[in-house]
């Protein structure tokens, strides 16, 4: 079970609009939020010329590098789950997801990145996701764990934070292997 449950919120996706900017911006300002990740912050106006840029991505139309959306909790903007690095080559993307500190360990992490990977993993798209996480980044990790994420390995001093050189740990989702047995979405 995901902290308090949070199963009376309801729990949907949207694409990300370049309005949406100014909240991002915030949100990546964060201590709490920056904490595991090496995390440039991002002026407003700089967020709100990628997310406009992404806006003719579509997993419908193999199109784009990456693809935002907003994850709401009961209709208020909660964080945000990304795909990046798109190849429609190979049809592999990287999976970067991030909530609000008063949404977290209420189940809107999970329940927002099982609704991307339900439309990531539809029929004819993506084949592999990939996720990578700091090796003390525990609610990261348990979330992709309990979503059927598979450990391959670790990166060493993969990147540079306050703290000094991180590991992280590369995690992978193919497409064959969703949806898990029991993902509680
Ligand atoms: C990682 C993050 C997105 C999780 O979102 P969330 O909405 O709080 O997660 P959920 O409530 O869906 O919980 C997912 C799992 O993580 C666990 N979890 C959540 N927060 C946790 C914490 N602080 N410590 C340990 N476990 C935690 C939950 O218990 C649940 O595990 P379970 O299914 O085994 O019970 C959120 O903590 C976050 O945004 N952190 C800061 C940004 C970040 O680190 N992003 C990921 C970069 S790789």
């Amino acid at each position: 079970m995901s902290g308090s449950d949070g199963a009376d919120l309801e729990v949907t996706i949207r694409r990300a609009h370049a309005s949406d900017a100014t909240l991002m911006s915030s949100w990546r300002g964060m201590a709490e939020v920056r904490r595991f990740q090496p995390m440039v912050p991002l002026a407003p106006a700089m967020l709100r010329r990628r997310l406009g840029r992404e806006g003719g991505a579509s997993l419908d139309t193999d199109s784009g590098y990456r693809i935002t959306w907003i994850v709401e909790a009961d209709g208020n903007a909660a964080g945000w789950v990304a795909l990046f690095n798109i190849n429609w080559v190979h049809r592999n993307a990287t999976l970067g997801f991030t909530i609000a500190p008063w949404a977290q360990r209420q189940g809107v992490g999970r329940r927002g990145v099982t609704q991307v990977l339900d439309r990531a993993f539809g029929p004819g798209r993506i084949r592999r996701v990939e996720a990578d996480c700091d090796v003390d980044n525990e609610a990261s990790q348990r979330l992709l764990e309990r979503l059927g994420f598979q450990r391959e390995g670790t990166l060493r001093a993969l990147v540079a934070m306050p703290q000094g050189r991180r590991d992280f740990y590369l995690y992978s989702l193919l497409s064959e292997e969703w949806p898990p047995a029991a993902s509680g979405s």
